[in-house]
């Protein structure tokens, strides 16, 4: 996750026993590099490394894993059939994140080992169908023979079940890490995700790149422009770079980019990571016990 993964979350993550991801999406291909070094020491099991596809520095970043020997890369908001082929042949397990059966379809195509299918309630960048993570990990799961990892409204280990018995092999979460001591974002973004209550996020920019995020000052002004005709060139000026670093990393809440995922309404407490996914395991094994039980 851009501005919320670095070595601190990966390594916290996979430490605890899930996988953690560093968010390349935020990073300069020399910070990418110190982060992946840094994780390596830090972690005493496997980590991975997102890359976005569309990304300008996107080369330099493929470059940087293959040369740091990452063992995991998930590559998302692009088309997989450029990278997934030179990453496979040095032996990289490749992920790409989808939206939809159509997408989940060309990744197994392009080789890919798994597919993310990520849902209209997910934090961040998303699919223009607002396909729900109900609906769209059974189709996944249809339309492909490779592993299905579900994401989006995912934080408990009751939804981590849930999304298994729709036939996922994993689970990806990313609201539920960004409220987390070692998340490297700021901490007013921290707190307006555990504050954040139904209905307070929302799908934007549609005609740029669909994103999730909290509405605040920001996000009417894009809905004015919107609204008022405003061209794609406009409004992309009006996103301009740094705005997600305005917000989730500078703590700028009124005139930075939020992305956070529905699930929000659901966080009440910033924790540490390890304890989360120590608290996801117990859940699920509850869960399994006695899967109807009323809660
Ligand atoms: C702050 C934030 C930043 C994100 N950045 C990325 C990113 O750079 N690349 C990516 O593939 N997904 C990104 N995501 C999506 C997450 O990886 C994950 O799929 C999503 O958050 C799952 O839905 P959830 O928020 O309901 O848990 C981001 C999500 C959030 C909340």
């Amino acid at each position: 996750m851009i501005w919320a993964s670095g070595w601190k979350l990966a390594s916290a993550v996979s430490n605890a026993g899930g996988l953690g991801i560093i968010g390349s999406g935020s990073m300069y291909p020399d910070v990418l590099r110190e982060h992946i070094r840094k994780c390596k020491a830090a972690a005493n099991f496997p980590f991975a490394v997102n890359i976005p596809l569309l990304y300008s520095d996107i080369d330099k970043h493929i470059s940087i894993v293959i040369e740091e020997e990452v063992k995991i890369v998930f590559t998302s908001a692009g088309n997989p059939k450029t990278w997934t082929t030179i990453l496979k042949e040095k032996g990289i397990t490749v992920v790409h994140v989808i939206s939809s059966s159509r997408f989940a379809r060309k990744a197994e195509e392009a080789g890919c080992d798994a597919v993310v299918a990520e849902g209209f309630e997910a934090g961040g960048h998303n699919g223009r169908e607002e396909t729900t993570t109900m609906v769209l990990i059974p189709a996944v799961v249809n339309a492909v023979t490779i592993p299905v990892v579900a994401a989006g409204g995912i934080a408990t280990g009751r939804q981590m079940l849930a999304a298994m018995v729709m036939g996922a092999e994993a689970v990806q979460m990313g609201s539920r890490f960004v409220a987390s001591g070692e998340a490297s974002s700021h901490i007013n973004f921290k707190n307006a995700v555990i504050h954040a209550t139904e209905g307070d996020t929302i799908l934007s920019m549609k005609q740029l790149t669909p994103v999730r995020l909290i509405k605040n000052k920001f996000y009417q002004e894009v809905l004015e422009a919107e609204q008022r005709g405003a061209s794609v060139e406009e409004l992309r000026s009006l996103l301009g770079r740094a705005r997600a670093k305005k917000g989730m990393f500078e703590g700028d809440m009124d005139n930075g980019e939020l992305e956070i995922g529905q699930i929000s309404a659901s966080l009440d407490s910033i924790l540490p990571a390890g304890e989360i996914v120590k608290k996801v395991w117990q859940e699920f094994s509850e869960a399994l016990q006695n899967p109807v039980k009323k809660i």
